[in-house]
């Protein structure tokens, strides 16, 4: 087991014989078409030679589904300082921007859209809201970057012709950020939301408890929040916790870009900042003081009282509660302080807990060496690529979220030199956390195993909005596109000058990002 310290091209793909089955890289786009330049790569995607779409100061989107018709016109309006008016579609053939939900091919399923772009009308279709959300951000990719300013900006709003049909290789697509370790405002979440949506993620994993901070405010155990949230990482005197009706808000935000929540309560280990709080939760009886280090594995609940499994009926019955989500996650990582035969009885009291209150368990790939039921959810987070127990759990039917460390983690520092983050799992440039393949990733796990993949943020180092995209960008949208994107797209060749294209689209943003050696940036990005 690895112990976390601080030490520390185009793709535009045809459509063989009119088959999904047979797609394959196949006829580049011009690479200074914006239809080769999307990130996730679409499954296709076709530039219409001759033809451009022009938003104007009188351009009306209609549509079917005005919260995904409100939040295009709101990312829009701010740069353009158009009206752009939401408007019910109407009969007859559309002008302007349409949004539909009616027309899609069924293959773009729950998630998936098709985009059209002629000199009259863009219009985006899909079978269900959350494809409207995903077209819409591939729209927003066929506009200049500066579309993507907070102000107006004088411009030429120009969408190329062409036609996409897209959908994504994996449900879950993830992305986690530890406000434990460092404490985020919720305006500071909502930025990394919005800047994951961007990249077609649907799932924002809250690591909100851990040593070194208690996140959520649980009635009925007010400590937690106001005394096991005072702390941080290198800080004894600040922290942060949200209050019920901030998680909601998070909730709610998240809701409104497609992206499900997953709460994470770690345990039985990474719990001093609740052993802190609450002696009672301690086998001696003594609260030990609050935690600003960086070890792992000294703390754990005491799994042999009583009190600890009403504990974990109210904090996880409020979570499920507060959570409309299908999953909570429990941690279960790095129990290094609990035997393997108290740490598989209480990750089983734990999942009977959380399926009394109506939801499924997520966990670090740990718990597979408990009893998974049926719909626990393992996250794996180790460098290998062979792990006998979470073979033989994904063969017993056990699905797999993947976050390999040495990929997907964005706090691995890129190089020796990355001013922040760690290296225990080695340095992670961006080509190392593009290349690796979910689908055929750990030795024994088919790929109908793999719910899909996420890209953690621990916080160890990381204190800032600036902080966080610094490392996420250019990193978080590869590990995005793996979810997202056809295997037959991918090539590193390819993604990198994909990638670059997005340089402009952060600069454009006021967001942070590293610029990678790896990635040819235009200049000025
Ligand atoms: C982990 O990095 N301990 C999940």
């Amino acid at each position: 087991m690895r112990v976390r310290r601080v030490t520390l091209v185009a793709v535009s793909l045809a459509l063989a014989g009119g088959t999904l089955a047979g797609v394959g890289p196949a006829l580049a786009a011009p690479a200074s078409s914006a239809y080769a330049d999307i990130v996730p790569a679409p499954v296709t995607a076709t530039a219409t030679a001759g033809v451009t779409f022009t938003l104007r100061p009188d351009t009306v989107i209609s549509t079917d589904t005005p919260a995904v018709g409100e939040y295009l016109a709101a990312v829009l309006r701010r740069s353009t300082g158009f009206a752009l008016p939401v408007r019910p579609a109407g009969a007859g053939t559309p002008n302007g921007i349409a949004l539909l939900l009616s027309g899609a091919p069924a293959a773009t399923a729950d998630e998936g859209y098709q985009l059209d772009v002629t000199g009259k009308a863009v219009v985006l279709r899909a079978r269900k809201a959350a494809g409207l959300f995903e077209g819409v951000q591939t729209l927003r990719q066929l506009l200049p970057p500066a579309i993507e300013a907070p102000t107006v900006q004088h411009g030429q709003w120009t969408v190329p012709g062409g036609h996409v049909l897209d959908f994504p290789r994996f449900p879950y697509r993830g992305a986690m950020l530890d406000v434990s370790r460092h404490f985020f405002t919720v305006a500071q979440v909502e930025r990394y939301i919005d800047q994951v949506a961007r990249y077609k993620v649907n799932r924002f994993h809250l690591h909100l408890s851990d040593d070194q901070g208690w996140r959520i405010a649980i009635n009925g155990w007010e400590r937690l929040a106001t005394f096991g949230g005072g702390t941080q990482v290198g800080d004894p005197n600040h922290g942060g916790f949200y209050t019920q009706a901030d998680y909601r808000a998070l909730v709610t935000y998240a809701a409104a870009r497609f992206i499900t929540v997953v709460p994470e309560i770690d345990m039985p280990g990474h719990t001093n900042a609740a052993l802190a709080s609450y002696a009672q939760l301690n086998c001696n009886g003594v609260a030990p003081p609050r935690y600003t280090g960086t070890d792992v594995g000294f703390s754990s609940l005491c799994v042999s009282k009583d009190v600890t499994y009403q504990f974990l009926d109210d904090v996880l019955g409020q979570l499920a509660a507060l959570t409309p989500g299908a999953y909570l996650h429990i941690g279960g990582d790095e129990a290094q302080s609990t035997t393997p035969a108290d740490y598989a009885m209480f990750i089983n009291k734990a999942q009977a807990i959380v399926a009394k209150h109506g939801k499924a368990v997520q966990g670090w790939h740990d718990v597979v060496h408990a009893t998974p039921l049926p719909s626990t959810v393992a996250q794996f987070w180790d460098t290998t690529t062979s792990d006998a127990a979470v073979a033989a759990a994904a063969q017993h039917g056990t699905k797999l979220v993947l976050s390999p460390a040495n990929h997907a983690y964005l706090d691995m520092k890129y190089t020796a030199q990355t001013p922040l983050g760690q290296d225990w799992a080695g340095l992670t440039d961006v080509k190392k956390a593009y290349g690796w393949n979910p689908g055929a990733y750990l030795s024994g796990v088919p790929s109908s195993a793999v719910l899909g993949v996420e890209a953690p943020l621990w916080t160890e180092t990381i204190l800032t909005s600036a902080n966080i995209e610094f490392m996420a960008f250019p990193r978080l949208p590869a590990i995005a596109e793996l979810g997202w994107s056809p295997q037959s797209t991918h090539a590193w060749g390819a993604f990198k000058l994909r990638l670059a294209a997005q340089g402009p689209r952060w600069k454009a943003a006021g967001m942070t990002y590293y610029h990678s050696t790896q990635v040819p940036w235009p200049a000025g990005a």
